[in-house]
């Protein structure tokens, strides 16, 4: 069956590293807003420009560019049987905004994945992944901030989600493989319960 989910969660909490498994278990492609923005910025175009000049300070990139960025992602043909979106809506506008470019396409969400991990831990993480990958964002100082606008502009929308019914919460804490297995459970219990009222 076709899903389309989102998956948040604060910077470390685990969201690219399990959209690998969900998206295998989904069957769906995986649409990063932060993994489009490095391409564009290792490609050195002008949005990959653009994009860095927020991204390396963890400022979000303007709203106007984000949206009609993923406007155009989702007429890509890989998408239309459905997706996961990491990363993306990442404050409450970019909800509206979702909504609007779901909405002109006639689609909705199915579910939002919250991936919840504490602030030591996913800094740990960072610090980790600064050393092996050297990712311009992962400054102790940068990553501070990004878990900062985390809590001030994305936690909002778990909000927004939960009132509409379509929060899977979700312990990022553990191995990855224990916390894939808890994601697949949860959001399998979650979808089946769904398909089962409707
Ligand atoms: P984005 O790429 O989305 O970064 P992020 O949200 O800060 O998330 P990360 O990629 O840092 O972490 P993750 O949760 O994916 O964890 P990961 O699996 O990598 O965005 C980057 C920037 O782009 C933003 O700051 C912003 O500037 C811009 N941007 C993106 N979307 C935007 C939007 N919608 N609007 C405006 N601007 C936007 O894991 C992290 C590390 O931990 C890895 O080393 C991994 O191996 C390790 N790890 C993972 N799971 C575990 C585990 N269970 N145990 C131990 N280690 C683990």
């Amino acid at each position: 069956m076709e899903q389309r989910v989102l998956l948040v969660g604060p910077p470390g909490a685990g969201k690219g590293t399990q959209a690998t498994f969900l998206c295998q278990w989904l069957e769906v492609p995986a649409v990063s807003t932060g993994a489009i923005f490095r391409a564009h910025a290792a490609a050195g175009d002008e949005l990959g420009k653009l994009a860095d000049s927020y991204t390396s300070r963890g400022e979000l990139v303007p709203d106007e560019v984000t949206n009609r960025m993923v406007d155009a992602r989702l007429d890509e043909a890989d998408v239309q049987g459905g997706f996961l979106l990491d990363g993306y809506p990442r404050n409450v506008d970019q909800v509206y905004a979702l909504d609007e470019l779901l909405g002109k396409r006639g689609l909705a969400l199915d579910a939002v994945v919250l991936l919840e991990a504490d602030d030591d831990e996913v800094v740990g993480r960072l610090l980790g992944r600064a050393a092996e990958q050297g990712r311009k964002d992962d400054t102790e100082e940068v990553i501070r901030h990004r878990i900062e606008l985390y809590h001030e502009t994305t936690q909002p929308l778990i909000d927004i989600y939960t009132e509409r019914g379509l929060v899977v919460r979700v312990n990022g804490m553990g191995s990855v493989e224990e916390v894939a297995e808890r994601v697949r459970s949860e959001l399998a219990t979650f979808l089946e319960a769904k398909g089962a009222q409707s």
